[in-house]
């Protein structure tokens, strides 16, 4: 049986494929998707605790694929495969945003090490060895970037974004200081380079939120530990990154194009 060309091409728009791609073009959806990378804090997580990945949905206009899982650093991400399987899913025009920090501190030298603590520095040429298995270790530069190089490969474009700050009312002080990943973040976004790569200090966006909140409201929003929000926190970390988003805080991202109007506004 032979196709009928009219309803080929139907059949060809109802799975929303805009055109059959020439040799060595990459394809590209009608509608782009954005992924998401990252740890528990980004992760679908079970009550009384969520992830941020959950709420990024209500705030743009194209569908979130939540990627993210708990107790991931950007060491066990890549070792395990899972920037590899988002490399398998996306399309040119597709955003990936990529978030770690929180597991990734520590000495992968030590005998204990727990196999996501990254090999210390920036430098994409130190290694480690890890004092428990004899793996090499890299830094948090190294796989951070090798993702995002791979995915700008394939013609999507990257938003590294800064891990979110643990609860800055603990101890009823606000508390000031970022963590050491979130210059490693946006740096990683400036070595891999505009437009393929760019940078969001979702940290410093939190970090915001919660000063405008104060304490009682912030520690409303750490129902367990000083890491891990509540729905309602996830919530509200979702839109501190939206908003960071649509003001450009640290530079235009592809993502802005796709917030919805009017973005959030809680910092
Ligand atoms: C991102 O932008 C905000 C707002 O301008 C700024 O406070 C913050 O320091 C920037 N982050 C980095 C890592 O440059």
């Amino acid at each position: 049986m032979r196709f009928q060309p009219a309803i080929f091409t139907a059949a060809l728009a109802a799975v929303g494929v805009e055109a059959r791609p020439k040799n060595g073009e990459l394809s590209r959806r009608a509608s782009p998707t954005i992924y998401l990378a990252g740890d528990s804090t980004m992760a679908k997580t079970a009550s009384p605790l969520m992830g941020w990945g959950e709420y990024l949905g209500k705030y743009v206009s194209v569908p979130v694929v939540n990627k993210a899982i708990s107790g991931r650093s950007a060491r066990s991400y890549w070792n395990e495969g899972r920037f590899t399987e988002i490399e398998k899913l996306v399309a040119a025009g597709d955003v990936v945003v990529i978030e770690f920090g929180h597991n990734d501190g520590g000495s992968p030298n030590s005998a204990s090490d727990n196999g996501r603590s990254d090999c210390p520095g920036t430098a994409l040429d130190t290694t480690c060895k890890s004092g428990k298995t004899g793996e090499t270790v890299y830094t948090f530069a190294y796989y951070v970037e090798d993702a995002a190089r791979r995915f700008v490969a394939k013609g999507a474009l990257v938003v590294v974004s800064s891990q979110t700050p643990n609860n800055m009312w603990e101890g009823g002080k606000y508390g000031t200081g970022a963590s050491r990943f979130v210059e490693y973040a946006a740096r990683a976004a400036k070595d891999v380079g505009a437009p393929g790569a760019t940078f969001v200090d979702h940290f410093q966006a939190v970090a915001a939120l919660y000063l405008k909140l104060g304490n009682a409201k912030t520690n409303a929003l750490y129902p367990k530990d000083h890491t891990h929000t509540s729905p309602e926190g996830a919530d509200l970390v979702a839109q501190a990154f939206v908003q960071a988003i649509a003001g450009d805080f640290n530079g235009t991202t592809p993502l802005k194009q796709y917030v919805k109007l009017p973005a959030p506004s809680v910092f």
